[in-house]
């Protein structure tokens, strides 16, 4: 942690992540949960976004990429996913036959949101030539809309391997859209939604931390603002931001993306800092702060939600089979591109 006392514009909790908590307060939740996991022959994925305590029962932690890898490895009969709708969603659409539970129903994403499968299906109508490329962060609805699904780890792999012939549609994150389109140089019409969590992230803000900490790296995740990721050592998915923290000689590290991160880059890389990106004006009083680099969708679940849906096998992901069956043809068609050699 860093040391915030000579500067009385930045409050300690806005720099600190969520502290570990102590092992003794979750224990008994933690001990309920492995007994269920065994009974059930479930799995627990969790995103990297996910409160310490949750990541500290998971079988797995990552990023989206590794999260569906591994939902379609999977041999357990019950996969427990800590993490967001789509997440689970994409888990079913790899499981049909298995039971896929997620500990709050209503753990959404704002991107999901701004892209309604109807408004999607009535754009594609306008040109017959679009191939359509789905960031993963949208309903099972829109993608079996699409031709191939991208996660932030590999979506210049996937835009590099469209028919070159034809016109991309990338939905629905415009920022990852263009972020990809810089390191491709193929052009794309973009979806105009956004992260509404990542958009917070400012330059200013970024700038100031980095005349503060003039030796740390930034690092920054691609649903970002292009402002804030021109300034980036390395713009990265989640699991990509933790393995550049950990292979990078540098000290410190300015994390831009959902503070959850922490906890993984602490554990992971001893002896080297981290410093959440504010993503409000570090200038203003701290009682003006806002707590913004949280994702409110992420931090609904809990370690007792997680028992709970264990217990009752409930809130649990159910999809028509047409879309089912529909959805599954990109995904796969993400998870061949992503496995072939660079
Ligand atoms: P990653 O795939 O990089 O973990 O991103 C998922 C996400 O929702 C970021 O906000
Ligand atoms: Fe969606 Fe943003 Fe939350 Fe990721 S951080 S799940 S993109 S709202």
């Amino acid at each position: 942690m860093i040391d915030v006392a000579d500067n009385p514009t930045l409050a300690l909790d806005d720099l600190q992540v969520r502290p570990a908590m102590a092992p003794s307060r979750f224990e008994p939740l933690a001990k309920e949960i492995f007994a269920l996991k065994k009974q059930l022959n479930a799995v627990i994925l969790a995103h990297n976004y996910q409160v310490p305590e949750i990541q500290e029962v998971a079988d797995f932690v990552g990023d989206s990429l590794g999260l569906s890898q591994q939902a379609a490895k999977t041999s357990a009969d019950v996969i427990v996913f800590c993490g967001v709708h789509f997440m689970a969603e994409t888990a079913k659409i790899l499981n049909p036959n298995k039971i896929v539970v997620l500990p709050d129903k209503d753990a959404g994403c704002s991107l999901e949101e701004s892209c309604p499968a109807v408004k999607l299906a009535g754009l594609q109508k306008t040109n017959p030539n679009f191939w359509t490329i789905a960031y993963i962060n949208c309903s099972a609805a829109v993608k079996a809309l699409t031709d191939v699904i991208c996660t932030s780890g590999n979506a210049v792999k996937i835009v590099q391997a469209a028919p070159k012939d034809k016109d991309i549609l990338f939905v629905p994150d415009e920022n990852l859209g263009q972020w990809v389109m810089e390191q491709t140089g193929r052009p794309m019409t973009l979806w105009q939604g956004n992260c509404y969590a990542h958009v917070e992230f400012r330059r200013d803000q970024v700038l100031q931390l980095r005349e503060k900490f003039p030796d740390a790296k930034v690092v920054v995740h691609p649903e970002s603002l292009r402002e804030v990721r021109d300034l980036a050592d390395a713009v990265r998915s989640t699991e990509g931001m933790i393995t550049f923290c950990k292979t990078d000689p540098a000290k410190k590290f300015i994390v831009v993306t959902e503070s959850g991160i922490i906890h993984r880059m602490q554990k992971e890389c001893p002896g080297k800092e981290f410093l959440c990106a504010p993503s409000f004006d570090v200038k203003r009083l701290p009682s003006d702060h806002c707590r913004c680099s949280e994702c409110k969708y992420m931090k609904m679940n809990t370690l007792e939600k997680v028992r709970d849906c264990m217990k009752r096998l409930a809130p649990r992901i159910e999809l028509p089979a047409e879309i089912l069956k529909r959805a599954r043809l990109p995904i796969e068609r993400m998870l061949e591109i992503s496995a072939r050699p660079i």
